[in-house]
């Protein structure tokens, strides 16, 4: 019986172009869902833009233009990048849309006639200038714990402390410079920690085979109750004031759904506009949108990244549940892509641009192999290094797969009129592979599709073996052992047809020349031909270049448009941020500055932000200062040697010990897109207890 699968990979939203990591995501649900196609499955591979949210409504704004029209022009840009590396999504839609609007309403009044939704007040900060509540990532102020300026108002990543937008000193609206108020109004909330809710997310989330094991462990932790009652699951904040770009709430003017309630809708809303306009009868399914969705044999998989596993593992099937819908069957969670390593960084820069990738002539296929070759089932980040890509896709594709037909359909074209005849049963043949066959099905069945690389890699080593060891070119030179030569050539194009359907759903524009020119079908392979014995090629024509290095380089270097673009018109402010407003010598001489000596350092367990530093400042016993370095600094870096500190900070209690003060370190505003950190350091000469002055 073939499988019904309703598909998606997760929405991305429409403020930006694609990255390589929705390039990686959606190779890997490619694969996963071209396996199935070639099994002979029924297969609904969908996804969308996620329209919404506070930071579109700003991006659009900022760019002049109706979020309508701004996310648009985002859409708009989609369609080279899916052709170009092969995603094969049945369809592409909006969470604008409005079946998506519709669907997110209807779920919502369901929600609400269970009970499950409550009405709270929430006082947070309010622009009066913008006349708009602002989300955490646009207020900036000084960090309640440890006084640094600037920080987020969702945590602070100097001391690494997590606090409340309302607890930043000082704060300022991001928007518009403004000193927000505290302002009250109702937000709608989906009651996640009510029994009802927890009761089926214990269920829906132990269902085996549901989730990989390390997603069920994160997600147990979420579950746990400390013995203060702190942890377990909250309830959800799903309203938006106005201004804001959404789905108006029923029932409440002036209220939105947040974007994460209406998102995840949008799997919904775009496999309806695909049976709406007929997509899915197109291949093969006569039921409506909603009989589909209705029968409980159809399989719904969600593709994500492990950032959004909250959403996807707890408000999402409790959503679908308690509006009497269908759940998730599984949700599969893959890690990030980095592309980093020293080497990268610094000489070549960082990212890659999937578009430039395209532009330079690069091969799609090349860049799905490899990602397809680092992947497994895990939540493992992989990376991506371009020594190991060009290694990888010159030995394995063009040194060992491509080779076997550019050797072998020669001597049959030339001497054999391109007619395959082997020595016995070619039956008995694929007889023989039947067993690996079914075990690289596994492993592309469960998302192994680096374990099935490597096993189809093996077999293409021992049909490389065989035909060398048979020297082909020794019986050419031999009339008499023309059917020797004919069987051995033979025998490798039937196995390079078997790993070509193999390797189909990771190269499927190759897969698909293979199939038409070379073996003359007139259709794509699919998963039975690995068995098949093929009787007859035509000529051999060129399947795949070789990478040059030098392509690497040009990846990897600023195209001349972009470079032109990046040079500054205006200067922007030094290290990213304005020189703060003018105080005077007084206001400086209240601050102590000592030469402090790092007599000790270590790793502060528990935390990934801090370390712990034992400092002399020349008094009778040493300091404890805790800062937030240790993604700059190990430890023995920095023991012996000389550093500035404030010395008359009050001492401030943290979660690891008391902190004695505070070591100077350099960085710049925006430390995401500039990073480095760099702790002062005196000229020669300057001993510990000596003021800066
Ligand atoms: O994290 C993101 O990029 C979100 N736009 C993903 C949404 S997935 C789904 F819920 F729509
Ligand atoms: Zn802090």
């Amino acid at each position: 019986m073939p499988r019904k699968l309703f598909v998606t990979t997760a929405l991305p939203y429409a403020n930006a172009p694609f990255h390589i990591g929705h390039m990686m995501e959606y190779i890997q649900a490619d694969i996963w869902v071209r396996f199935q196609r070639m099994r002979g499955h029924e297969v609904h591979f969908v996804c969308a833009d996620d329209a919404h949210g506070a930071p579109i409504m700003i991006a659009a704004e900022k760019a002049g233009k109706a979020p309508q029209a701004f996310v648009a022009e985002i859409a708009a840009g989609r369609k080279p990048y899916l052709d170009g590396f092969h995603i094969s999504f049945d369809n592409w839609h909006s969470t604008d849309g409005p079946e998506n609007h519709a669907l997110a309403k209807d779920i919502y009044l369901h929600l609400r006639k269970e009970g499950l939704i409550a009405v709270k007040s929430v006082e947070q900060f309010f622009d009066p200038v913008k006349a708009m509540f602002l989300p955490d990532r646009y207020i900036k102020g000084e960090c309640p714990v440890c006084g640094t300026p600037d920080r987020y108002g969702d945590s602070c990543d100097v001391c690494g402390s997590v606090y409340a937008a309302t607890a930043l000193k000082n704060p300022h609206s991001v928007l518009s410079g403004a000193t927000p108020i505290l302002k009250s109004s109702e937000h709608y909330f989906f009651q996640l920690s009510s029994q009802r809710c927890l009761d089926f997310l214990k269920r829906w989330t132990n269902e085996p085979g549901r989730l990989q094991p390390e997603v069920l462990n994160k997600i147990s932790e979420w579950f746990k109750v400390d013995e203060h009652g702190h942890g377990g699951l909250a309830d959800w904040d799903i309203s938006r004031d106005a201004p804001y770009f959404g789905i108006e709430i029923p029932d409440a003017p002036g209220k939105y759904f947040y974007v994460w309630l209406d998102a995840p809708v949008g799997y919904l809303a775009s496999l309806k506009n695909y049976f709406d306009k007929g997509g899915a009868k197109a291949k093969g399914e006569s039921r409506s949108f909603d009989e589909f969705m209705a029968d409980p044999a159809v399989e719904q998989i969600h593709f994500i990244g492990k950032d959004i596993t909250y959403f996807h593992t707890l408000f999402w099937p409790a959503m679908l549940k308690f509006s009497g819908r269908k759940v998730p069957d599984r949700v599969y969670v893959h890690g990030f892509i980095t592309v980093s390593g020293e080497k990268m960084s610094k000489s070549r820069g960082t990212g890659i641009s999937p578009l430039r990738y395209l532009d330079i002539g690069m091969n799609a296929e090349w860049l799905r192999y490899y990602i397809a070759a680092k992947l497994n089932a895990h939540v493992e980040d992989i990376e991506f290094n371009p020594d190991d890509f060009v290694a990888r896709v010159n030995a394995d594709l063009v040194g060992k797969y491509v080779n076997i037909a550019s050797r072998a359909a020669n001597f049959i074209n030339k001497r054999f009129a391109g007619e395959l005849r082997v020595a016995g049963d070619a039956g008995a043949l694929a007889a023989e592979a039947r067993a690996d066959i079914a075990a690289i099905a596994d492993c592309y069945e469960g998302r192994e599709s680096g374990k099935a690389l490597r096993e189809i890699m093996a077999m293409a080593d021992r049909i490389n073996t065989d035909f060398d060891a048979a020297q082909p070119w020794l019986l050419a030179k031999d009339a008499a052992r023309g059917a020797e030569l004919q069987n051995v050539c033979s025998r490798a194009l039937i196995g390079f047809q078997r790993l070509s359907v193999l390797l189909a759903p990771v190269l499927p524009a190759l897969a698909r020349r293979v199939a038409r020119e070379l073996f003359g079908l007139e259709r794509d392979f699919v998963w039975s031909d690995a068995e098949a014995a093929p009787m007859r090629i035509a000529p051999y024509r060129h399947l795949m270049q070789r990478v040059d290095p030098k392509q690497l380089d040009a990846l990897f270097e600023a195209p001349p448009e972009a470079a032109a673009a990046a040079t500054p018109i205006a200067l922007p402010p030094p290290g990213g941020e304005a020189i703060a407003a003018t105080i005077t010598i007084d206001d400086f001489a209240k601050l102590d500055l000592r030469i402090a000596l790092i007599v000790a350092c270590e790793k502060v367990e528990g935390s990934t932000k801090l370390l712990k530093l034992t400092l002399d400042v020349g008094e009778a016993r040493t300091r404890t200062v805790f800062s937030g370095i240790q993604s700059a600094y190990a430890p023995e870096q920095l023991v012996g040697k000389l550093t500035v500190m404030v010395a008359n900070l009050a001492p401030r209690k943290m979660k690891f010990g008391v902190s004695e003060g505070m070591v100077l370190a350099a960085s710049h505003a925006d430390d995401k897109q500039h990073p480095g950190l760099f702790v002062l350091e005196p000229h020669a000469g300057a001993v510990p207890g000596l003021r800066v002055r």
